[in-house]
């Protein structure tokens, strides 16, 4: 037993008496592999397992969080929309000695400015007309964790000042109160704007630029890293597949190339979005160009339209236009003539070429 036996058996030995050691053994062997996954699950989640990316410069991302989180730096997240910003101000957070304090987040843009700073400072009851009673703001609810502070280039001066001075002295006045609060706090910010630009607008203060840009970090658009996508697919799949209890497996190479020829303006939510949907339509277990809804926008590259219609043919196009308007008058040959703009007799000679390709039976 010293030297690990998990149990032992005296004699007469039966059957039963195996069997019951067994079994115990069997299932204590479940638990020892059901908590060592789970631990291994918990350390990957430090390890983002939720946050996709193999190309070198999410690589490089995730090795500046890994060096940074567990300090008490600002932080600065710079990227378009929809690149990953709240995500990884998350992973931070979540990486860093203050996981078990709060996580708080404020969207600089979505309120008008008076009740922004109610929303980030608190305010005494009385304060103004509506103050009924005395308020914590964003900041001493985040007190030993983290804040985020979302869209930081649409704050406006007045709060820009009274910010420079929280980061500098980690100190403030409630609204209407005389009365200093001291916190730690740990700031993060993020923006989809050129702050240098709204710097020399004279929209930002320069100052509060460089006390935030402690540690930048740049998300890159996934236009810029394709090698990312399929990875992303693979995880959105699953992660879909799940939610609506599909048994999606894979992607046909021309929905593939699809993907990979999208320049994604709306960044990897645009990508989560169109997996979710053709996941949540599709009725097969391999999703092909037909599920993929992709916004057509002045950035669809000749590279992607290539893409589409090198598998998509404009005999194909008209195939399937025919088809479904014949399908929705029960197959009445003159309506959908009329409806098409074409003669019977053309409907009537396309409708043979399709009956002998097999695309279509009386
Ligand atoms: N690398 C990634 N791996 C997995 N999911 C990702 C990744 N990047 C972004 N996402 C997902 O994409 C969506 C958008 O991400 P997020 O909200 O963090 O973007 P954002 O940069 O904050 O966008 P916005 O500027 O519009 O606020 C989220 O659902 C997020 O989970
Ligand atoms: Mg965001």
């Amino acid at each position: 037993m010293k030297i690990g036996a998990y149990d032992f058996i005296t004699k007469p030995i039966t059957l039963d008496s195996i069997n019951v050691v067994m079994d115990r053994y069997v299932k204590y062997q479940q638990l020892l592999d059901e908590t060592n996954y789970w631990r291994s699950e918990s350390n990957r989640d430090y390890d983002f397992r939720n946050i996709i990316g193999e190309s070198a410069s999410m690589q490089q991302v995730f090795e500046t969080i890994k060096m940074i989180a567990a300090s008490k730096a600002t932080v600065l997240i710079k990227g378009e929309s929809g690149t990953g910003k709240e995500l990884i101000a998350r992973a931070i957070h979540y990486n860093s000695d203050r996981s078990h304090q709060p996580f708080i987040k404020n969207n600089c843009a979505a309120l008008p400015e008076g009740l922004i700073e109610s929303e980030l400072f608190g305010h005494e009851k009385g304060a103004f007309t509506g103050a009924l009673r005395n308020t914590k703001g964003r900041f001493e609810l985040a007190d030993l964790g983290t804040l985020l502070l979302d869209e930081i280039s649409e704050m406006n001066p007045t709060l820009q000042a009274k910010l420079l001075r929280v980061l500098q002295e980690e100190e403030f006045e409630k609204i209407g109160s005389s009365e200093t609060v001291s916190i730690d706090v740990r700031i993060i910010a993020t923006t989809n704007r050129d702050l240098k630009e709204k710097i020399k607008e004279n929209l930002f203060r320069e100052d509060l630029y460089y006390r935030l840009n402690v540690v930048p970090i740049f998300i890159p658009p996934l236009r810029e890293r394709k090698e990312d996508i399929t990875f992303l697919v693979g995880h959105f799949i699953e992660k879909y597949n799940k939610a609506n209890k599909k048994n999606i497996k894979n992607l046909t190479p021309q929905a593939i190339e699809v993907l990979m020829a999208h320049d994604w303006p709306g960044n990897v939510r645009e990508l989560e979005n169109t997996i979710q949907r053709a996941v949540v339509i599709s009725k097969d277990p391999v999703l092909d160009i037909e599920h993929l809804t992709l916004t057509e926008s002045r950035h669809t590259s000749a590279e992607e339209i290539t893409v589409v219609h090198k598998n998509k043919k404009l005999e194909d196009i008209e195939r399937e236009t025919i088809l479904s308007v014949l399908k929705a008058h029960n197959g009445n040959r003159k309506t959908t003539a009329e409806i098409l703009g074409i003669n019977e007799r053309t409907l009537r000679n396309k409708l043979n070429q399709y009956r002998e390709k097999g695309y279509y039976k009386d």
